[in-house]
């Protein structure tokens, strides 16, 4: 597979064109950012670990029935994906409250939630990605009713398959991030990345977090934690 121009630079990645104008390639880049890119370091390491772990995830769960834009891993630092039409969505999924949610209506971090919960922000880096409700969703022409079920039950199910996988290894999901495409027949895939940038992970016993709120909230070095993360998935991820 060529690699060939740039089609897109987003904060810790690039997206090349190549040979097949059906496929682009992912470099997974050292930067570290949060905020909404106000905060940003470059990070020695972290392009190959976040490229690695999130390959393992999807490898896994591609096996497990989800359809998704990965392809395969082709080198420490890149991948290769179907090209789709990216939903301006971010969709979260929560388990227990953190971050925004604990913050907004003010529910102490670490409290389970009776079931897990939805929210979907707007992309738009002008408006700050703004918490959306499904009606915004259909009215902003993003996706329309229908797909917005489809979105959510996708969320719910990955999040189901999620949380097995990390609990196989010992940590906690307390929350994620995913984001959609839509294929030229209509179909949502999974897209963009899963990984510790897009993930709370707690450790089952020390509660310890193994992901970027160690570089959000200058908990400490951020590579170590995914090196954690992804040996543990390598050894031993169902
Ligand atoms: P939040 O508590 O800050 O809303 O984040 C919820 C989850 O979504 C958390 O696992 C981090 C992830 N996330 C992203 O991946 N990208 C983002 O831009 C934001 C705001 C959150």
């Amino acid at each position: 597979m060529e690699k060939r121009s740039l089609a897109y630079e987003g904060k810790a990645k690039k997206l090349y064109e190549t040979d097949d104008e059906s496929v682009f390639l992912v470099e997974y880049l050292d930067q570290a950012t949060a905020l909404n890119g106000a905060k940003k370091d470059a990070v020695k390491g972290k392009g190959q670990m976040n490229n690695q772990i999130t390959s393992q995830i999807f490898e896994k769960l591609t096996v497990k029935g989800i359809q998704s834009h990965f392809i395969e891993k082709i080198s420490k630092n890149e991948q290769l994906v179907k090209r789709v039409e990216m939903i301006p969505l971010e969709i979260v999924v929560r388990n227990v409250a953190a971050g925004s949610f604990s913050k907004r209506l003010d529910i102490t971090e670490g409290t389970d939630l009776p079931f897990p919960i939805t929210e979907f922000y707007y992309k738009e880096d002008r408006l700050d990605d703004p918490f959306i409700n499904d009606d915004h969703v259909a009215f902003l022409q993003v996706a329309t009713k229908e797909e917005v079920q489809k979105i959510k039950e996708l969320a719910l199910q990955v999040n189901h398959l999620l949380q097995e996988l990390f609990l196989s290894i010992d940590i906690r999901l307390i929350d994620f991030k995913i984001e959609v495409g839509r294929t030229e027949d209509g179909t949502i895939l999974l897209a963009d990345e899963i990984s510790p940038d897009t993930c709370r992970l707690w450790d089952v016993n020390t509660n310890d977090h193994l992901d970027k709120d160690v570089y959000r909230r200058d908990l400490g070095d951020l590579i170590p934690v995914y090196e954690e993360v992804l040996q543990r998935l390598e050894e031993k991820g169902a």
